[in-house]
């Protein structure tokens, strides 16, 4: 080939080149819409508590991954029955502290009691017209709201100290036995769950995050009712909600240290019982379930007993009034001269006295445990039965010698959960190990 040729093929090659980028790169044209938003992805945890009565609210809690999309607080919902229309909720988001998730909580309100509803989350987009209308991601769930008056039996169940992921002695990580736990607790088919602290032995740290992940991952999964609605969780705090030295706190020293910003993931997950730590949620008028802060974030003695004092004069006329707690007033393997079940029998005990609390969950020691009724720390038919220790999927501890606990009616190293049947006239408690199996069973009769 001679050089003028190849000159001209080059140059005629460079202008095609130029051309082909300088049309890669053109704005355009200012008509084009955007391409429309990939749909939402699925929620990365979806749960259920409260903040005011099960029997006309619920509040919904779900996660996503700011990293992966941005997607609305919103949802609809509806009766189950019927084919009514889909009605639309928005509440508000937070982030979880130290993670990529977004926690978003929506309460629903103005509920009919006793009645199942459907579920579905979303987000929003631009319609016709510039309205705008919930995207969903076609999954749906179920929940049920509680009877307004104790008309029926109501059903729950109460634990404390899960720990999804523990590895016990022989290696085996425990995961297995929560969930196991968790199918035979729904099987029996609670309306809600207590659980009184320990949830996920996160201890607030950045690092162990993950573990609140499974916890609520595993509980999504396996605490879902017979009829397939999910079974709302009560939580209460404990020490492994709190970053630092929670066993100086818990032994030691319960005068320092306490404060919420020490759980600040813990505050972040659950809308209830919420700041300052302890509240009281109302179910109709049968039951009052109060949820308290055993020295974790708040101390016991002062302003956290003085609002007790009051939320139980104030409910004078409920037949059921439930407290709820970590730390036992009257423990079943640690010391009966523990500083915080000291500051607790100090300033709680004489109000659940004062007020003829039937029983009180404890938690804490891993291990099952049934108290005496007690009154001011004798037995008394007319006091209060202590039931605990917290041993949902932990690996269980030694009872005390009876010689030094002789307040305990019954301990047994079992994993286990409460089943819990009020009736207007007495509860109906059964104990229930990770198999399902009963293996203890009694009643309480209603406070007079
Ligand atoms: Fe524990
Ligand atoms: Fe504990």
């Amino acid at each position: 080939m001679s050089p003028r040729p190849f000159r001209l093929v080059f140059i005629v090659a460079c202008l095609a080149a130029g051309f082909l980028r300088a049309a890669e790169s053109a704005p355009a044209a200012a008509t084009a819409t955007p391409a429309p938003l990939p749909p939402p992805g699925p929620a990365a945890a979806v749960y259920l508590t409260w903040q005011r009565d099960p029997a006309r609210t619920m509040t919904v809690h779900w996660h996503t991954i700011w990293s992966e999309g941005y997607r609305d607080t919103v949802l609809e919902y509806r009766p189950a029955a019927g084919n009514g229309p889909w009605l639309r909720a928005d509440g508000r988001a937070q982030p979880m502290p130290y993670t990529a998730r977004i926690v978003h909580t929506v309460e629903l309100t103005g509920l009919a009691p006793d009645t199942a509803y459907l579920f579905r989350l979303g987000t929003l987009r631009t319609g016709e017209k510039g309205v705008m209308r919930v995207v969903t991601d076609g999954r749906e769930f179920r929940f049920q709201t509680l009877p307004a008056a104790l008309s029926r039996p109501v059903r729950f169940v109460s634990g404390g100290d899960a720990n999804v992921g523990q590895t016990t002695a022989n290696g085996v990580v425990n995961e297995y036995r929560f969930a196991q736990m968790n199918r035979a607790a729904a099987a029996r088919a609670p309306e809600f769950a207590l659980l009184g602290g320990d949830i996920a032995y996160v201890n607030n740290e950045p690092k162990a995050a993950a573990k609140w992940f499974d916890f609520l991952r595993l509980w999504g999964e396996t605490m879902v009712a017979p009829d397939g609605r999910l079974i709302p969780l009560v939580p209460a705090i404990g020490n492994h909600e709190v970053s630092g030295d929670a066993f100086d706190i818990r032994g030691g020293a319960p005068d320092r240290g306490v404060s919420p910003g020490r759980a600040a993931m813990f505050y972040s997950l659950f809308a209830f019982p919420g700041l300052p730590g302890y509240n009281v949620l109302d179910f109709g008028d049968y039951l009052s379930v109060v949820a308290l802060d055993s020295f974790h974030t708040n101390p016991v003695p002062g302003p956290q007993t003085d609002w007790l004092r009051a939320t139980l004069a104030a409910r004078a006329r409920v037949p059921w009034i439930v407290p709820v707690y970590h730390v036992p007033a009257y423990p079943s393997h640690r010391s009966f001269a523990g500083a915080v079940s000291v500051a607790i029998r100090a300033n709680w005990t004489p109000l659940f006295d004062a007020a003829g609390i039937r029983f009180a969950f404890e938690n804490h020691d891993h291990l099952y445990k049934v108290t005496h009724p007690l009154r001011a720390g004798k037995p008394d038919p007319a006091g209060t039965r202590y039931l605990g220790d917290g041993a949902w999927s932990v690996t269980v501890r030694d009872p005390q010698p009876a010689d030094k606990a002789p307040y305990l009616a019954r301990t047994e190293k079992k994993n286990h959960v409460f089943v819990v049947t009020l009736h207007l006239d007495r509860a109906e408690f059964a104990a229930v190990d990770p198999d399902g199996a009963e293996f203890d069973r009694f009643t309480i009769p209603v406070r007079p």
